[in-house]
């Protein structure tokens, strides 16, 4: 299990100020309503009155799809300011951190559920065995689970050591997951790849012997030994290739700022504390973050204290070069800057690796 040893106390990241709107990506948008398509296709097709539970329901982004059909479903997420969006919408959410007792009030309040889903919420959750034994709890005998977060194959293959932040506690993989929910008799019965989040694995976890297991778990399970990520030179490789990234970027933002360019970061990500702390990025070298998210904007990054500025201070005067911090929405955010582009702005850009794009 690849994890962070130093774990912040939750509530002190998931409050009635948290950050992040699963909404504000029109990309994640689709893909979530693609997620609940597949699982009202492949799980509850044909089921008489079905349930659904959403762990870190957020704003209500995929729940929704559920609501609009009609479909008996509840969101547990314990930050209050993104639940009351999803409640303002109709959708069924209580703000509590998910474990086996509030499984239990679950259950007694609606019965069990048919599919469980969890979308980048698993790697933020500390207590892995006390949410898995929830999940077991309150899964149907021939209900799924089905989460899906950052992978650990891709993080290292693409040297995206920014994954690695206070609230992802683990960056799983095939083997971990399929190790640490079996000891409370869930079963991975599919691991399927996802682009999202510069690359994600969804898994489907079941009540063991329940249902057939997918060839793509042995297949994955294969690679991953291929990529050598049971292996610690792996990841003694992993930190040089992280060094080696610092190094280049650092020389590259040196050499802009020593030609007088104007440099911004796009995108105050979580994952931008990391590289700006790790690399000792400060306001010298990016004069501003731009974000959308109005609750980010006129703040100060972690750290380094660089200001966060809305969007519009970024298409009202474009810089020269924008570090591309939201890189996981890279193809998104490159179809909509074609202005920047147009008034002659560049991109650099650091996974999977540190270059200039136009
Ligand atoms: P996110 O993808 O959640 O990354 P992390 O998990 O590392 O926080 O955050 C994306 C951030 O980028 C979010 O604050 C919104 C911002 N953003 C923009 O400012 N403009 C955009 O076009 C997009 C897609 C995101």
């Amino acid at each position: 299990m690849f994890q962070i040893v130093e774990q912040p106390d939750p509530a002190r990241m998931f409050h009635d100020q948290y950050a992040f709107y699963s909404s504000t990506s029109r990309n994640m948008q689709a893909h979530f309503e693609q997620f609940a398509g597949s699982v009202m296709n492949d799980v509850l097709a044909g089921l008489l009155n079905p349930f659904v539970v959403e762990l870190g329901s957020n704003d209500g982004t995929m729940l929704r799809h559920f609501h609009k059909r009609g479909i008996r479903h509840l969101g547990v997420e314990p930050s209050q300011n993104v639940a009351d969006v999803a409640r303002g919408n109709g959708i069924n959410t209580i703000s509590k951190f998910f474990n086996e007792s509030l499984a239990q009030e679950i259950v007694a309040d609606n019965g069990p559920a048919d599919a469980i889903m969890a979308a980048n919420v698993m790697c933020h959750i500390p207590d892995l065995p006390g949410v898995a034994a929830g999940v077991r709890r309150l899964l149907k005998p021939d209900g799924v689970f089905i989460f899906e977060d950052p992978y650990l194959g891709d993080m290292v293959a693409k040297t995206s050591y920014d994954q690695i932040y206070d609230e992802h506690v683990f960056i799983f993989s095939v083997n971990s997951v399929t190790r640490a929910f079996a000891m409370h008799g869930l079963e991975l019965v599919d691991a399927i790849q996802q682009v999202t989040h510069g690359g994600s694995m969804r898994y489907v976890l079941a009540p063991k012997g329940s249902r057939a297991v997918s060839s793509r778990v042995a297949e994955q399970l294969a690679k991953e030994r291929e990529q050598g990520l049971d292996r610690a030179e792996t990841y003694l490789r992993f930190k040089q290739n992280c060094e080696t990234s610092r190094t280049l970027l650092v020389q590259t933002l040196d050499a802009l700022s020593n030609k007088g360019k104007r440099v911004a970061g796009y995108g105050a990500t979580s994952k931008s504390t990391t590289v700006i702390n790790y690399c000792g990025i400060t306001p010298a070298d990016i004069a501003y973050i731009s974000d959308t998210t109005p609750i980010k904007q006129h703040k100060l990054s972690p750290g380094a204290h660089i200001p966060v500025k809305p969007y519009s201070e970024f298409a009202r005067d474009y810089p020269d070069y924008a570090l591309l911090f939201a890189w996981n929405h890279a193809n998104e955010i490159r179809e909509k800057e074609t202005g920047f582009i147009a008034a002659g702005g560049n991109w650099i850009v650091y996974v999977p690796e540190v270059k200039i794009v136009p």
